[in-house]
């Protein structure tokens, strides 16, 4: 049994997500994975959140493109943490021994330049690890390609692709991040977001690549029960 387990925006039934807090004990705690979500702000600084708005998980409102960072960082989330910045996130895990998975936010907005500005910021972090990239924007995952197509990318989508390899192999993508497992032969595929214990213990007979999850140590005591 292989499959990795991300911390899906860190552990967000313990701390809020996307929040350093939670990134933190999920590696004090020995996470494997942490997934999260990348979008820019008005001066171009990579910032970690779900939405494209402030509204859900700050004290603030509006949109984070309409902000510079300055601006952006005196909005709190509800442990009184400001937004992070990529950057800090990077300077947290970059002794650590943990994969990341880093989603860009480009479904919604067109942020003109992330892609060169996150792998430029991403490799001068030297990393133990190469992240992998993913995004439900295929443009942008192009983009990236065009930029260093020696990284790991991930098409996110919650359609069942046909003759996934073949897909992969035309848009030169390493794997497939899905809302369910398609489990075809040879595919690297990685769930998300796989909460309830009887999905996870499903996922993990599987042995699909990886599972997201709110709950990274319930996910690794469901893994560990299967191996007694
Ligand atoms: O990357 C997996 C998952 O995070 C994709 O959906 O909306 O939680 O970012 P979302
Ligand atoms: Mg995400």
């Amino acid at each position: 049994m292989s499959t990795l387990i991300f911390g899906h925006r860190g552990i967000p039934v313990k701390f809020p997500e996307n929040s350093l807090q939670g990134f933190q004990y999920a590696i004090e705690h020995n996470v494997e994975g942490l997934e999260f979500d990348v979008h820019l702000t008005r001066d171009r600084l990579p910032v970690i959140m779900h939405d494209e708005t402030i509204n859900r998980t700050t004290d603030g409102k509006g949109r984070i493109c309409d902000y510079d960072f300055d601006q952006l960082k005196e909005f709190k989330l509800s442990n009184g943490e400001s937004i992070p910045t990529l950057y800090e996130l990077l300077e947290l895990v970059k002794n650590v021994d943990v994969l990341l998975n880093l989603e860009f936010k480009t479904d919604q907005i067109h942020y003109e330049g992330i892609e060169e500005i996150v792998l430029k910021q991403v490799s001068q972090a030297y990393l133990r690890h190469p992240v992998i990239y993913s995004s439900f924007n295929l443009d942008s995952l192009k983009i990236c390609q065009q930029l260093d197509d020696s990284q790991n990318y991930c098409f996110l989508t919650e359609q069942t692709i046909r003759n996934p390899l073949a897909f992969l192999r035309k848009e030169h993508l390493n794997g497939l991040h899905l809302n369910r497992a398609q489990d075809d032969e040879g595919l690297i595929e990685r769930i998300w977001t796989v909460n309830d214990e009887a999905r996870m213990t499903k996922l993990f007979s599987q042995d699909v690549d990886g599972i997201f999850t709110d709950d990274f140590e319930k996910a690794m005591a469901t893994r560990n029960q299967l191996l007694v």
